[in-house]
């Protein structure tokens, strides 16, 4: 098994030179590819850090490559660089895609996505899980952002590969991608291990921050400090970075990042002031988010901002949210 991973960890080494070779030195992969990251904004220094790359639009471009430098076609397709139909035809996953390599921690190619340039049923397609890769404990761009993590003692969450792209070249670093997976137990707890202080960032939008309620509750239950940002609607971090210079976007960030509560109440109350029944509602939902803190002084904290922000009384928050605790445990 570790020569199996050995071999799909070469292989996708391959590809990722391979795939930036085509970037830089191909006339397509230069015209579509590098033209695509520049158009938007993307610029050298940020290609080769995140080591973006193109895959020509040919179906055996790689597979044809790899084949001819020795590689086994059994670990292309173990890795999801290429398919196999069930008529054994074996083709390129990421035909005509630029491509964001995903590295593990220790900084190995374990995957990859690539976005397509046309209009296409799948903006991105992903490698699938494998041996070497399992989605739900990676977090794209962790590897480039572990140093400032620590430095910052704070980690900012994104959604998606141009929104980390785009805040490095903004000069800030501490940022990683769930990456259209929601976001999951196993990275949370990977954050944890560089910091106790999270800022979501999600898309300005309906999808986004229905994503960042679900991910508060997650974050909070691991016992994580949350603030939440919310961009104007119809932004994302990278467009909100690539219309911004640098200092804006830290201003922006260090003006506007609110307290999870803040940000909950603001967006649950959001015209149901005066009728009790959702006013009920929305309380009771935050009570259910204040009731999965673990720690017992900072779960206090909150049900008296709570009961302060939402007047009622702190004893009937207390009473609901400690009930709802000790079911938990
Ligand atoms: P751009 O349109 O290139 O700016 O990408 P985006 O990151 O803004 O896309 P979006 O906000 O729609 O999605 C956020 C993240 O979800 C992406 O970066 C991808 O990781 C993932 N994602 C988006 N679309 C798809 C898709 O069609 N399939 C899969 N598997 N993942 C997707
Ligand atoms: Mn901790
Ligand atoms: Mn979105
Ligand atoms: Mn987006
Ligand atoms: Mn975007």
């Amino acid at each position: 098994e570790e020569s199996e991973r050995e071999s799909m960890l070469a292989v996708n080494d391959f590809a990722l030179k391979h795939f930036e070779k085509n970037l830089q030195e191909t006339d397509d992969g230069r015209d579509i590819g590098l033209s695509y990251f520049l158009d938007r904004g993307i610029n050298e220094a940020s290609i080769k850090k995140f080591r973006l790359g193109y895959s020509l639009e040919k179906s055996n471009d790689l597979l044809n490559a790899a084949k001819s430098r020795g590689y086994n076609e059994k670990y292309l397709i173990e890795t999801g660089l290429c398919i196999k139909t069930d008529q054994g035809r074996v083709y390129d996953r990421f035909k005509g895609r630029v491509m964001f390599p995903v590295f593990s921690i220790s900084g190995k190619v374990i995957a990859f996505g690539g976005r397509t340039l046309k209009k296409d049923v799948a903006k991105y397609v992903n490698s699938p899980e494998s041996l070497i890769y399992k989605k739900s404990y990676q977090l794209y761009g962790l590897y480039q952002a572990k140093q400032a993590i620590v430095k910052h003692d704070k980690c900012i969450l994104v959604e998606g590969y141009m929104d980390v792209i785009s805040m490095h070249q903004s000069g800030i670093e501490n940022v990683v991608a769930s990456s259209g997976t929601s976001l999951t137990d196993g990275q949370i707890r990977l954050i944890h291990r560089f910091t106790d202080n999270v800022t979501v960032i999600y898309d300005g939008d309906a999808a986004g921050i229905k994503a960042s309620l679900r991910g508060i509750d997650m974050l909070l239950a691991e016992g994580l400090d949350i603030k939440v940002l919310l961009l104007p609607d119809g932004d994302d971090p990278d467009s909100f970075a690539q219309k911004h210079t640098s200092s804006e976007l830290e201003e922006y960030i260090s003006a506007n990042e609110t307290d999870f509560l803040q940000f909950k109440t603001s967006i649950l109350l959001n015209g149901v002031k005066n009728d009790p029944i959702a006013k009920s509602r929305v309380i009771n939902d935050i009570v259910r988010s204040i009731a999965v803190i673990p720690n017992p002084i900072t779960r206090n904290v909150y049900i008296t901002e709570c009961s302060r922000m939402l007047e009622i009384d702190d004893r009937i928050v207390a009473l609901q949210v400690n009930k709802l605790f000790m079911e938990r445990v």
